[in-house]
């Protein structure tokens, strides 16, 4: 049984066939999906949609590469959001220094804070979005405006295994995806070979970064046995262990098991 912590059903690329996705998910052992939302909008579809699917939960956020017109009004509609039954954390959030056309990096830093704010408040973990901002990422979950009791999960992380110390102290966790399989990425596998099994999480973020062997196709959550079988591979370990804890560390996390209030 596996569980896949990142994914985007809400896209536009799932349109047709999410019926299929998810009946193939299933039948390859995925046990639940987690649909984090990027903007107002795309939060509300994730939650309708695990309206429609049972094994299927949502978190709701502002991504920084969406975060350049967020006001006030639309953090106040993700947390009135929250409220439903099948949102399960804040995300995904972060900052992505990683084009030029991004939102400026003053204004990234001001939304990533105040939803990490949010869910301190509300007592829900974070997904956190860090692409080329390792430095400043690590400085404002390190700052007040982070919770730790709430926990959160550095999705797709690309960090370092220096980086990756410093999150695992301040309790996160961190979730890998496709690219793990690439033939040509060296410094994720050190890092999942470094990190403790009881820390790590796999996702797909589909509908991008297909893992080897479906690259450059659409991806989707029934590639995540492909990423749990990469990981299982770099950490000497038979797969039903990686499947075993990496579901029981988002159960953990997500508060899954205990209910919500
Ligand atoms: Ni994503």
């Amino acid at each position: 049984m596996f569980v896949d912590t990142h994914c985007h059903l809400d896209d536009p690329a799932f349109e047709d066939d999410l019926d299929a996705v998810i009946t193939r998910a299933r039948a390859r052992g995925i046990a639940w999906i987690l649909d984090p939302g990027t903007t107002v909008k795309t939060s509300e579809r994730a939650i309708a949609l695990a309206h429609q699917y049972d094994s299927l939960y949502a978190a709701v956020g502002i991504h920084p590469e969406d975060c350049a017109d967020a006001s006030t009004e639309d953090l106040d509609q993700i947390e009135a959001l929250t409220r439903d039954e099948k949102v399960l954390a804040i995300g995904e959030i972060g900052l992505d220094y990683h084009w030029a056309e991004n939102p400026p990096k003053a204004q990234q830093k001001q939304i990533f804070a105040r939803q990490l704010e949010m869910a301190g408040a509300l007592g829900l973990p974070v997904i956190v979005h860090d692409r080329d901002a390792h430095g400043d990422s690590v400085d404002l979950v390190k700052s007040d405006a982070f919770n730790p009791d709430t926990g959160g999960v550095f999705h797709c992380y690309s960090g370092s295994v220096e980086t990756a110390r410093i999150l695992l102290d301040l309790g996160f966790y961190l979730g890998f995806d496709g690219p793990i399989t690439f033939k040509n990425n060296k410094k994720s596998p050190e890092v999942v070979a470094f990190a403790p099994l009881d820390r790590l999480l796999i996702e797909t973020d589909s509908p991008y970064m297909a893992p080897v062997p479906h690259r450059g196709k659409r991806n989707e959550p029934a590639f995540v046995a492909d990423v749990a079988a990469k990981m299982a591979e770099i950490k000497h370990l038979p797969v039903e262990k990686i499947a075993e804890a990496t579901t029981a560390n988002a159960e953990r996390l997500f508060h899954l098991k205990e209910g919500r209030s």
